[in-house]
C-alpha cells in the first residue's frame, strides 16, 4: 500500500512546509502529497488554502500577492514556536528537496482567474526539473485534469472526488480525463469501488487516513494507498504495529 504524506508529514511539523516535507523523508515516506496555487506574479508556491489566513501570521489571497510578499509571511509560528519563520516554499523547491525516487502527488487547488495558466506553468516546470516520472496531478478541479491531460497526454493523472459517484471511470472518460488513479473519500471507499477500478487499470487512493485499525482495513478491501498526517505510524499499523 502506498502511504502518501498528507502535506508533508503534517501532524509533525507545519503543514505544507519544508520542514513537513523533510520530517517525512527522515520518517522513510515513499510518497507525499502537497497542494499548490500560483501568486499574482505567477509562481507556483505550496499551500492549501486559497489565503494566507489559517496557516500564516498574513492576510489575504495568495492570487492577489506576489512570491516575494508571500514569502514575507511565517508559515510554522501558527504550528508551534519551534517552527517560527518557516516560509511558504516554491513548487520548485520541494521538487528539489525531494528525491525523484518519492512519488509527488501535487494538488492543485487553483483559483479560477488561473485556469488555463497554472496547468501550462506546472507542466513546465515538472520538466524542466526532469520529475515527469514521479509526478502524480491531482484536482477536484475537473478542469485542471482535463487541461492537463491535453498538454500532455503522458501525465499520471489522480481525479479527485468529494463523494461517491456511480461509475467513475464513465464520468473521466466522456470528460476526456485518462486516470492514472482515483483519489476518493475514505469514508465512500467500497470494494465495489476498488474491484471496478482495478478491473480498469485504475488505482484508488483514500484521503485521509489517521487510524491504524481503518488503514488495515482498508488494505484488508485491496485498496492501493492511502494519504495520512501521520505516514510513519500508518506504515507501522500495516507492519503489525
Ligand atoms: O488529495 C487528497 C486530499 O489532500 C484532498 O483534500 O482538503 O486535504 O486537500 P485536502
Ligand atoms: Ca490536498
Amino acid at each position: 500500500m502506498t502511504i502518501f504524506a498528507h502535506r508533508g508529514a503534517s501532524r509533525n511539523a507545519p503543514e505544507n512546509s519544508l520542514a513537513a516535507f523533510q520530517t517525512a523523508l527522515d520518517q522513510g515516506a515513499c510518497a507525499i502529497e502537497l497542494d499548490v496555487q500560483m501568486t499574482r506574479d505567477q509562481k507556483l508556491v505550496v499551500c492549501h488554502d486559497l489565503t494566507l489566513d489559517r496557516t500564516t501570521d498574513r492576510r489575504g489571497y495568495i492570487k492577489d500577492l506576489s512570491l516575494e510578499e508571500v514569502q514575507e509571511a511565517d508559515c510554522g509560528s501558527w504550528f508551534h514556536d519551534d517552527f517560527s519563520g518557516e516560509r511558504i516554499p516554491l513548487l520548485q523547491e520541494v521538487l528539489r528537496r525531494v528525491p525523484p525516487s518519492v512519488l509527488v502527488n501535487v494538488e492543485v487547488k487553483n483559483h479560477p482567474c488561473h485556469q488555463g495558466i497554472i496547468e501550462e506553468a506546472l507542466l513546465e516546470l515538472v520538466a524542466r526539473e526532469g520529475r515527469q516520472e514521479s509526478v502524480l496531478y491531482s484536482s477536484f478541479d475537473h478542469r485542471v485534469l482535463q487541461q492537463i491531460h491535453r498538454l500532455d497526454p503522458s501525465a499520471k493523472i489522480g481525479a479527485l472526488f468529494y463523494a461517491n459517484i456511480l461509475e467513475p471511470w464513465q464520468y473521466l472518460e466522456d470528460q476526456g480525463i485518462v486516470p492514472f488513479s482515483l483519489h476518493w473519500a475514505e469514508e465512500y471507499v467500497s470494494q465495489e469501488l476498488i474491484q471496478g477500478a482495478h478491473q480498469r487499470g485504475l488505482k484508488v487512493f483514500a484521503y485521509t487516513v489517521n487510524q491504524g485499525d481503518r488503514t488495515r482495513e482498508l488494505a484488508s478491501l485491496g485498496l492501493d494507498g492511502i494519504f495520512s498526517d501521520l505516514p510513519r505510524e500508518m506504515a507501522g499499523s500495516l507492519d503489525g504495529g
